[in-house]
């Protein structure tokens, strides 16, 4: 058998503060019962404006780096999946670097919409597989709420803001870790969810402020109809990826965009609602926080075993979409 990249530690973290359904009812010309049959979300969790992705990320960090056994200064990499980074630059990855160790280690951000978690994972093992690192820390963290518009009822009651973190770690000869992953980006959707100014397209200036670009801007309904196709092919190509069928499936744990997406998804596969994981309801989309956020909320409630097949997908801005299988364990 060859090294894999085995899940040693998960940490996540959710701001305490609470928007729930009426809390935006005042914000926005919007509705509890509208908000609940179109997307299943009833609340978010949004945080304090001094509070940042670094810090989100940095809680989350912390507690898979004690789940694993291991310090800061133990890692050879961190890769800090975001859409919402403190600056453009310095990277997140690097100030949560200053944070977390006393020397300095490796580290970037990876910008990857929704699917961004997806792909670090896939980065990260791959790093780990080459046998030029042997234990890194992937981070997926996102402060939504700082770039989404509470004047725009058709995106603001969607999002809410989390971190996720897993320390991977190489293992010999084990059968646990990241069996496979498959990954897709293609720009030609990338108008229908962007942030349209404050990059080197569109720099920030007045008419840039006035005209509200510096918040995410959405085609709703055609990316529910990109999501609809997108997560089912990723589920499909990445099992058969690593030779397994949706029979081997013990878990799937979806993006939580919107309970409609999720529900077509499990229809289409005719799946027993035990294998799937939904919190959306209390957290919203957080972007690449959710499937740590689902992921973590499963496993408290027992429903993650050790050798169990978890499937995990996203899609996203870019537009991005992409899967990994893990089995669980290490
Ligand atoms: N409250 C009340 N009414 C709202 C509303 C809100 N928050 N947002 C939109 N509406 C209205 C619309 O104006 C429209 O009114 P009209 O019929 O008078 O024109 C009506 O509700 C239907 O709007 P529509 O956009 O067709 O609703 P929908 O059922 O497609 O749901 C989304 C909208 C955004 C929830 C849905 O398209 C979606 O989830 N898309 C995917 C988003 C996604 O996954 N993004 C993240 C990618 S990582």
């Amino acid at each position: 058998m060859t090294k894999r990249a085995v899940v040693k530690g998960l940490g996540t973290y959710a701001p305490p503060r609470v928007l729930n359904n009426h809390d935006l009812e005042r914000l926005v010309d919007t509705n509890d019962e509208w908000i609940v049959t179109r997307t299943g979300i009833k609340e978010r969790h949004i945080a304090d404006p001094e509070e940042t992705t670094s810090d989100m990320a940095e809680k989350a960090s912390r507690i898979a780096l004690q789940e694993a056994g291991i310090e800061g200064d133990d890692l050879d990499f961190v890769i800090v999946a975001t859409n919402t980074p403190d600056t453009l630059f310095p990277s997140t990855a690097a100030r949560l670097e200053a944070r977390l160790c006393d020397h300095p280690v490796a580290g970037v951000d990876l910008q990857a919409g929704c699917t961004g978690l997806i792909y670090a994972i896939e980065m990260a093992s791959a790093m780990i597989q080459s046998g030029n690192f042997h234990r890194i820390l992937v981070v997926g963290a996102d402060k939504l709420s700082s770039i989404t518009d509470y004047q725009d009822r058709t995106t603001a009651v969607l999002f809410g803001d989390a971190a996720g973190a897993l320390v991977l770690e190489g293992q010999e000869s084990t059968e646990f870790g990241i069996l496979g992953s498959y990954l897709r980006a293609d720009g030609r959707g990338g108008d229908l969810l962007a942030l349209p100014a404050g990059g080197s397209r569109l720099p920030a200036s007045a008419a840039t402020v006035q005209e509200r670009l510096h918040f995410l801007k959405m085609n709703g309904n055609e990316t529910f109809r990109f999501a609809v196709k997108a997560m089912p092919e990723a589920v499909e190509k990445v099992l058969t990826k690593v030779g397994m069928t949706l029979d081997d499936m013990d878990l799937l744990v979806p993006h939580q965009a919107n309970l409609r997406i999720i529900d077509a998804a499990v229809r289409r596969f005719n799946l027993d609602p035990d294998r799937v994981v939904i919190n959306i309801e209390r957290y919203g989309n957080t972007s690449v926080g959710t499937i740590p956020l689902a992921l973590d909320e499963a496993r408290h409630q027992g429903r993650v075993h050790r050798g169990d097949v978890i499937v995990l997908v996203a899609f996203g801005a870019g537009l991005t979409w992409g899967a990994n299988v893990i089995r669980w364990g290490h």
